[in-house]
């Protein structure tokens, strides 16, 4: 069976998407899928192209045991759209940037929010306050707070993954 391939997408691909990103491959190694389930960040913005990991999150991951010293930061490309089976947006204006940049052909990513697997989340919240808050200005404690809201975020996309693909 070909290997399921999601992207988590942000602004920058520095402080977000790399955090989801290397808490989601602890969490499918945790699972024991990790032949089944491959993943990737990227950011709708070019600003950080080819730079480490935002400090703090480095610091905030390895503090839970998750090492994301190796990434790099890299552009969402047209290409990503077929290479992808999930696309998973941070905010709406990632959401809507995703869906903008999406070239025109049929091309086989979802395009999703993380929003959307938040257990405490309901119909009646606004769609932007469930938003994962950008921490690029913010301080270490909202960072903490991104990790935190990623772990639930995560673990409820892998069972929606699992419930989906049936392994
Ligand atoms: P991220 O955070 O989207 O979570 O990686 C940001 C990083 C950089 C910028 C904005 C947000 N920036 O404006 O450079």
């Amino acid at each position: 069976m070909p290997k399921i391939k999601v992207l988590f997408l942000c602004l920058g691909n520095i402080c977000r998407s790399p955090l989801a990103e290397g808490i989601f491959r602890a969490q499918v190694a945790a699972a024991g899928l990790s032949e089944q389930i491959d993943c990737d960040s990227a950011g709708t913005g070019n600003w950080h192209i080819g730079e480490k990991a935002d400090p703090r999150s480095i610091q905030t991951a390895a503090g839970h045991g998750i090492d994301i010293e190796m990434h790099r930061a890299r552009q969402l490309a047209d290409g990503d759209f077929q290479a992808f089976d999930y696309i998973v947006a941070m905010d709406e204006s990632n959401l809507r940037d995703a869906n903008r940049m999406r070239p025109p052909e049929r091309l086989k990513a979802k395009v999703l929010a993380i929003r959307n697997f938040d257990s405490s989340s309901t119909n009646n919240s606004p769609t932007t306050a469930m938003d994962v808050p950008d921490p690029y200005t913010g301080t270490m404690a909202d960072f903490e707070l991104v990790y935190q809201m990623l772990v639930r975020r995560c673990a409820h996309f892998l069972a929606y993954l699992r419930q989906n693909h049936h392994f």
